[in-house]
């Protein structure tokens, strides 16, 4: 509220609040008897059903009445109390940060002591114990499966964290890594470099190196640029290297998607996956809690 640049919009609130308040004030005192004035007989509005059942304009019940005075009451007070009219704070001074920094605060002095007790464990005993492990996957729905998706298989360009094909190592303790620290994997574009064609030729290359059909000979000349400009960073036989986070070109995994084309602009424009790191924002007790969740989905020696 209190970004907008200029008051328009608080007062675009606060008027048609407080005059929709008043009116409905002022609509029901004049729908209602007058106090004290000698009771109305009531008349018929001219609608009549099942022969005799007619429609008067009987006053409103009492307690009905009172009613809507009570919820009236009741706005005001909460306008006053709270945030609702434009940028007024209300006089409580209640805000939603406030309250969830609190109830974070409130949920951090109740389960720090159990994050810290599993971080004194190894990360392979702690992948034994289905407490902690159960603990982690909800902290894995929270935190990670935006990206990762729900049941941690990744979608082009997030890889799939429950395989034995890791980009920049699958041990425990690097998973740790990757999540305290996150990870910055560039791969360079290279049309400039390698013109359409040698791009195409040197996808070609690529494709088979995990078996796929290919044309040879335009394999033949990818080869020899592969040699050139990719085995520094993908390895002379195309097996990656976890160093760089450069990713083994032979398994059929992909990370991108293994189609021509979808290889081919790999090469031509280049790729920059990006893993946030975790380390602020969620600790170093959390963040070993969820490698070691992270490292029993892909070894499945969880204890069911
Ligand atoms: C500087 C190191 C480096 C060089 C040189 C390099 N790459 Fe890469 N490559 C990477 C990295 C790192 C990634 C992963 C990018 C990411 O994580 O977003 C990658 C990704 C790829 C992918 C996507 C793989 C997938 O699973 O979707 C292909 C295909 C690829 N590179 C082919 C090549 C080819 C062909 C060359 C040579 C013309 C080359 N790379 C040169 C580092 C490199
Ligand atoms: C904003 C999206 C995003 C979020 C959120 C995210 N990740 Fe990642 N993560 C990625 C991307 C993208 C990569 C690949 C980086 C690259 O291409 O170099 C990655 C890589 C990883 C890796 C390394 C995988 C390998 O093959 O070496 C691990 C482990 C990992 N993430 C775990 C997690 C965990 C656990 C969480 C939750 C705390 C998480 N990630 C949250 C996007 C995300």
């Amino acid at each position: 509220m209190a970004d907008f640049v200029s008051n328009f919009w608080s007062w675009f609130i606060i008027i048609p609040t407080v005059a929709g308040i008043l009116g409905l004030v002022w609509l029901i005192r004049w729908m209602s008897e007058k106090p004290g004035a000698a009771p109305v007989k009531p008349e018929s509005m001219g609608h009549v059903w099942d022969e005799d059942l007619q429609e008067l304009n009987n006053p409103l019940p009492r307690w009905w009445l009172g009613m809507f005075y009570i919820t009236l009451i009741f706005g005001a007070v909460y306008l006053v109390l709270y945030p609702g009219l434009g940028t007024f704070k209300g006089i409580l001074n209640w805000t939603q940060v406030d309250r969830y920094n609190k109830e974070v605060a409130d949920a951090d002095k109740r389960f720090n002591p159990l994050y810290e007790g599993y971080l004194q464990e190894d990360l392979r005993t702690l992948v034994h114990n289905p407490k902690a492990m159960k603990t982690a996957a909800r902290l894995f729905m929270n935190n990670c499966t935006i990206c990762h998706s729900s049941d941690a298989g990744g979608s082009p360009g997030f890889p799939s964290l429950r395989d034995k094909d890791w980009l920049y190592g699958g041990e425990p303790e690097t998973i740790k890594q990757s999540i305290m620290n996150g990870r910055a994997g560039v791969m360079p574009a290279w049309s400039a470099a390698l013109g359409r064609d040698g791009v195409v030729n040197v996808a070609e290359y690529v494709l088979s190196l995990s078996g796929r059909k290919v044309n040879i000979n335009a394999a033949q000349a990818g080869e020899e640029k592969y040699k050139q400009m990719c085995a520094g960073c993908h390895g002379t036989d195309g097996k990656g290297n976890t160093a760089m986070g450069a990713p083994n070109l032979t398994d059929n995994i992909w990370l991108y998607g293994g189609s021509q084309k979808t290889v081919i602009q790999s090469i031509e424009f280049g790729r920059k996956g990006n893993m946030p790191a975790h380390k602020d924002f969620l600790g170093e007790a959390k963040a070993h809690l969820l490698a070691a969740y992270v490292f029993s989905l892909s070894t499945g020696n969880l204890d069911k």
